[in-house]
């Protein structure tokens, strides 16, 4: 049995200059370094500059590098024309098999519906590079007037609500994080056939 800690990749997906995206981000990073069960490695896709043209390039190789070296990835998405941002698909399509057999978490944000229609319509995408993506969402509706550039929740009732839903997801993804690595471990995922 490994018991290193759980390598969580934290995506940060949307890269618009003066977005709110940091700001969620800085809030999920700090619950999961609460978690001793993770060490966690932050992947600011607005810091890694992926080619449109999905070619090689010493960021794309650091990027794939790092999902593959990832046991679980959160995701941190807004929501954009009912959809999720297209830098995060141009991530997403960057790599391949280092998505295979991981379990993928969200955190998403966005206007009334918290960036709810993004998470739907990424659980589709990531099924299609055999990545698992987890039932338990946390997600911001309007965090503009809760949250604060720095990540805090200000609003105290909804700072206890949210960090009480990180950790219930928290929770799950390390158990899927766990088996997965074991069974990867025991034997290699068959990405053919
Ligand atoms: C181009 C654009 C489209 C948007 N569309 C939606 C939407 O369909 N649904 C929604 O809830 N919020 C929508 N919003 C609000 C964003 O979710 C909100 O501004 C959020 O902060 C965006 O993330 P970012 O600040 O990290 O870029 C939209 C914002 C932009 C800039």
């Amino acid at each position: 049995m490994n018991d290193q800690p759980l390598r969580l990749a934290l995506i940060i997906a949307s890269t618009r200059r003066g977005r709110f995206g940091a700001a969620i981000g800085r809030w999920a990073a700090g619950v999961a370094a609460g978690r001793p069960e993770f060490a966690v490695d932050v992947l600011d896709l607005a810091e890694l500059h992926l080619p449109a043209d999905l070619g090689g390039s010493a960021d794309a190789a650091e990027f794939a590098g790092r999902i593959g070296d990832a046991d679980a990835i959160l995701v941190v998405t807004c929501e954009y024309n009912h959809g999720y941002p297209a830098s995060l698909k141009l991530a997403i399509d960057t790599v391949r098999d280092e998505w295979a057999a991981k379990p993928v978490a969200f955190v998403s944000y966005g206007g009334l519906a918290g960036g709810l229609r993004a998470v739907e319509q990424l659980r589709q995408v990531l099924a299609e590079l055999h990545a698992v993506t987890l039932r338990d969402t946390v997600s911001f509706h309007s965090p503009h007037d809760h949250v604060d550039r720095d990540g805090r929740v200000t609003d105290p009732a909804l700072a206890k609500s949210a960090e009480a839903a990180a950790h219930v997801l928290f929770d799950r993804l390390a158990w899927w994080a766990s088996a997965l690595r074991a069974a990867r471990t025991a034997r290699p995922y068959a990405l053919t056939g």
